[in-house]
This record gives structure tokens, C-alpha cells and sequence, in this order.
């Protein structure tokens, strides 16, 4: 397959074909999605929760980041790797260049920061330094004890407006990629909407995907899904088949249903 390039995901947008991401944390697996077409794989710090088996992602730390992404970036296939700062890895600009260096030396193609506005500064700065960015807004996990929970964001029209003028900020600061989680449909088909750059989300009004790789295969340490997963795997004989049907199920349109929404 020939390699992912951000020209070609903003293509995929301005074409109104839907994206899709995956998380990934190996090399096997890199290979897998790679293969199979997934465009964009996620070092996400879910891996704190998936593969170290902690319940938050605050204790990774930035070392574990940079080991899993030379993994992925080992096995991958085409794909465009990006992968998250994690907790307190990016509190300053300096902090948050010195940090994407090292995720981007061990093979990352962009890295992801959690956050609002407070943070286009330090976009401004990675991105003058060679450093795509996704702004990651909406629930953002690193902080769910300043959130008291985890709750979908942007139900009331106040928060809706607020999360909009955010991903505009970031557009205007630099950012090239945008991901939402946990927001109503609508909210989210109203941020693809307000910028240039391609937002990733959960609900069909996004202009893709993303989900955790282990809950698309329907593994799960507490044994309950969230709402927003389907298990890609029911009906299928190997993994490949289920990445194959997630890919085909996010183009086609019938991944996520409002099943897997969240309510207005
Ligand atoms: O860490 C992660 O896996 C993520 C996704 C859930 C978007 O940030
Ligand atoms: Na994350």
C-alpha cells in the first residue's frame, strides 16, 4: 500500500470519504491495519488502560509513548502514525516540543494533545517546528478528575458554541487534525463542518473514525463495553476480517448507527 501523507487525508475530506483510525500499540498489529486499509493508526494512551491494565490514562508515562510507537512504526504498513502526548508531557511549549521530538524521532507522523485553547500556543510552536498536530477536545481523559467523571460534553448549547470557537482556534493556530470525543451527533457533524481540517470523532456526522483497537475486537477487561463500540469481530473468523468490516462499515456509512451515539 502506498503510505498515508496528510495531503492525501485532507483529500479524503474535501472528497466527503469518511477516514478511518484505529489505536495500535505493536508491531503485529501495525501490520494488521496497516494491511487491511485503516488509514491512520493511533498510539493512544488508552494503552495505559489496555495494555497496563491501570484505570485512567494518567500513569503513562512518555518513555512508554515513545517504546509503543517505535513497535507500531516497526510493523507498519503505509499507515500515518500519530501518537499522543501523554499526561503532563506537554504543561509548556518547551516541554511539548522536547517531548513530540522524541514520539516523532521514534516514528510518529503527528502528535495529539488534549486540551483548549490555553494550548494554540504551544500548536503554533510545534507545528513551526515540523510537527503536525491533532487537537484532541470535547472529553478529554487526562483530565477526568478536573470533569468529576467521565461525561459526554457540548449538550447544552453554551458548551456546543464554546467547543466550535476552540476548533477554530486550533485550525487558525496550526493544527491540521481534529479529534472529538464524546459529543452528540449534531455537535460533531457542526465541528467538521467549521473547519478546513479533518475531524475525527465518534457519530456519522464527523469526517471519520477512531475507535480502541481491543474494544472494535470485543476484548475487554471489565467485561462491559462503552456505548460507542461495536465488536467487530461477531460473525467474523480472524482479525483481519474484522478490521476489513470496521473499514467497510466507516466508508459505507453504516458504522457508528445512532445506536452508538450519544443523545442530543
Ligand atoms: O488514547 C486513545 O486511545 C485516544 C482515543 C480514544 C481517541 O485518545
Ligand atoms: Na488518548
Amino acid at each position: 500500500m502506498p503510505s498515508i501523507t496528510l495531503t492525501y487525508l485532507k483529500n479524503l475530506k474535501q472528497r466527503g470519504e469518511k477516514i478511518t483510525m484505529l489505536t495500535c500499540y505493536d508491531a503485529t498489529f501495525a501490520h494488521e491495519l496497516s494491511t487491511a486499509g485503516v488509514e491512520m493508526l493511533l498510539i493512544g494512551d488508552t494503552l495505559g488502560m489496555i495494555l497496563q491494565g491501570h484505570d485512567s490514562t494518567l500513569p503513562v508515562r512518555l518513555e512508554d509513548m515513545v517504546y509503543h510507537t517505535t513497535c507500531v512504526k516497526r510493523g507498519n504498513n503505509g499507515g500515518f502514525i500519530i501518537a499522543d502526548l501523554s499526561f503532563m508531557t506537554c504543561s509548556s511549549p518547551e516541554q511539548a516540543l522536547h517531548n513530540s521530538a522524541q514520539l516523532m524521532q521514534a516514528g510518529a507522523q503527528m502528535v495529539k494533545i488534549e486540551g483548549g485553547e490555553w494550548l494554540c500556543d504551544t500548536v503554533h510552536q510545534l507545528t513551526r517546528n515540523g510537527i503536525p498536530v491533532c487537537a484532541h477536545i470535547g472529553l478529554t481523559p487526562q483530565s477526568v478528575n478536573v470533569f468529576g467523571g467521565f461525561k459526554v460534553q457540548g449538550r447544552d448549547s453554551k458548551q456546543a458554541e464554546a467547543l466550535i470557537e476552540t476548533a477554530k482556534k486550533f485550525e487558525q493556530a496550526g493544527a491540521v487534525m481534529v479529534l472529538v470525543e464524546a459529543v452528540p451527533v449534531s455537535l460533531g457533524k457542526a465541528l467538521s463542518e467549521a473547519v478546513s481540517i479533518p475531524v475525527i470523532g465518534i457519530g456519522p456526522g464527523t469526517d471519520g473514525q477512531v475507535l480502541v483497537l481491543h474494544d472494535m475486537l470485543g476484548l475487554s477487561i471489565t467485561g462491559k463495553a462503552p456505548k460507542f463500540v461495536k465488536n467487530f469481530m461477531r460473525g467474523e473468523e480472524n482479525i483481519q476480517g474484522a478490521v476489513k468490516s470496521y473499514i467497510a462499515a466507516v466508508k459505507g456509512g453504516s458504522f457508528p448507527a445512532l445506536e452508538q451515539c450519544y443523545s442530543e
